[in-house]
């Protein structure tokens, strides 16, 4: 298929989609495509998430049940886990995990695995857009080689470009069908093609960029950001707490300067699989340049403390009530990454619960989206040993019962009235008691 019979077959929507790996990124971008009218096939290689979906089951809580069952009755929405299903589709997305690995190393090999994939059925006219956050060059050195061991020609034969995700799980106000998408190809045909694709389901909101590479710094920079931004108020959080100084109440005052200043809070460590990861994966390509990330790992070391700070502060609250941590029961509230999600990959409260342990207490955790974690142990040992533990109920007994409850997130559905009612000591990591009475109980980070 020529270029022009690909614009051609996006506009009209009659060119097939695939969409390789669906989690939370790859399912509502295969549902988005499903919407406008294209017919998706998802490939994932999770057997169970493919019996899903042909069942019309969703297992992603943004993405309804609904939705996925409508399309998979209209015939618009198909799954399976045979890369031969590819063969007919025109535009191939690819959203597979980019972990790192317990060296904090980029992890390719779902990447690399996905582009073999692809290169085994690859066809002349095919657009291959990666999603997945990488550092720059991947989509470059890494996807396009192991695409052209199928003999075809990247820009001549088939297109590649990449775009990178910006869902925000949980987020009510952007989904994928308002936040705008940038896009860079390899070449400004794979570039413009990628960008026509997607601004279907964006409603036009493409932002287009000169080269991959940018691309896929777009979204480091984007994370890094945050990531530093956090940092420096965790940072300045263990500051105040030595001063005497709410931190909370002076980042509400800051927040009140119209311009220049963007809140950003503390907590007890950053979460979940960007924020903690991406700036690794740009601090290790910078090495190759004999460039050392500075800001990076400065605020990879300070994010990395604030489990242990937010430890300490527990430990040291439970001795002013004359208790040590040692066999106190401490009852965590919420174990996912962030507030309002079901997904606890490289959550600050885990690790909060794993010190916990290890240093004896007695700990129990209440999510309503996380029924069951595993805590490695011991912390710093053999990373294979695990431990279980299921999510208890939330009731005043329970409340009562425990030493300490720690708030790590502050899900809305939780009635913290009734834990500061209830609860004789109260650390609360992430100002959820905010706005409630100031109470004798109740420590800030
Ligand atoms: N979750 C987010 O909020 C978010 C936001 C922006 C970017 N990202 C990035 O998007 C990418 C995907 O993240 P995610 O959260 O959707 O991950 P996920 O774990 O939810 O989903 C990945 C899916 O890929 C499947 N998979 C793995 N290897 C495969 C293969 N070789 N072939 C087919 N399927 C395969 C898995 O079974 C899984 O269903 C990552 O690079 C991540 O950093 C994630």
């Amino acid at each position: 298929m020529s270029a022009d019979a690909l614009r051609r077959a996006i506009a009209d929507r009659s060119a097939r989609v695939g969409v390789i790996g669906c989690g939370y990124v790859g399912l509502p971008l295969a549902v988005g495509f499903a919407k406008a009218g294209y017919s998706v096939v998802a490939i994932d290689v999770d057997p169970e998430r493919v019996r899903k979906l042909r069942a019309g089951e969703s297992y992603i809580r943004d993405v309804p049940s609904e939705a996925v069952a409508a399309h998979v009755k209209a015939g618009r929405l198909t799954a399976t886990s045979d890369y031969g299903a590819l063969r007919d589709a025109q535009i191939i997305f690819v959203a597979v995990p980019t972990p790192f690995d317990r060296a904090k190393q980029p992890d390719l090999s779902y990447i690399v695995r996905a582009a073999e994939g692809i290169a085994s059925v690859l066809q002349k006219g095919q657009l291959v857009v990666l999603e997945s956050t990488t550092y720059p060059g991947t989509t470059d050195e890494v996807m396009r080689p192991i695409l052209e061991r199928s003999g075809l020609h990247a820009g001549v034969d088939f297109y590649l470009a990449f775009s990178p995700e910006r869902i925000d799980p949980g987020n009510k106000t952007f989904g994928i069908e308002n936040t705008p998408k940038v896009v860079g190809g390899i070449d400004p045909e794979s570039t413009a093609l990628a960008g026509a694709a997607l601004q279907v389901i964006t409603q036009g909101r493409i932002h287009l960029v000169s080269s991959a590479r940018v691309a896929e710094l777009t979204k480091l920079l984007e994370n890094t950001f945050r990531a530093v931004n956090i940092a420096l108020v965790n940072e300045l959080a263990m500051l105040c707490d030595r001063m005497g100084i709410d931190i909370w109440e002076v980042i509400d005052a800051a927040a009140t300067k119209p311009y220049g200043f963007m809140p950003f809070y503390p907590g007890p460590g950053v979460g979940g699989h960007c924020i903690p990861v991406d700036p690794y994966y740009l601090a290790w390509k910078a090495r190759e340049y004999d460039f050392h990330t500075k800001f990076i790992e400065l605020a990879a070391e300070t994010n990395l403390g604030m489990p242990f700070f937010t430890v300490a502060r527990i430990r040291k609250q439970l001795n002013d009530a004359g208790r040590s941590l040692r066999d106190s029961r401490v009852l965590v509230l919420g174990a996912s990454f962030k507030k309002d999600i079901d997904d606890a990959r490289e959550s600050a409260a885990i690790r909060v619960m794993e010190i916990l342990k290890s240093e004896g207490a007695v700990v129990e955790y209440h999510d309503p989206y996380v029924p069951v974690i595993k805590l490695a142990s011991p912390v710093f040992g053999n990373n294979s040993e695990h431990e279980t533990l299921r999510s208890v109920d939330l009731d005043a007994g329970r409340l009562r019962r425990a030493d300490c409850v720690v708030i790590l997130v502050a899900h809305s559905s939780i009635d913290y009235a009734a834990i500061l009612r209830e609860a004789p000591l109260v650390f609360d990591a992430v100002n959820a008691t905010r706005s409630r009475d100031r109470h004798a109980q109740v420590e800030r980070l």
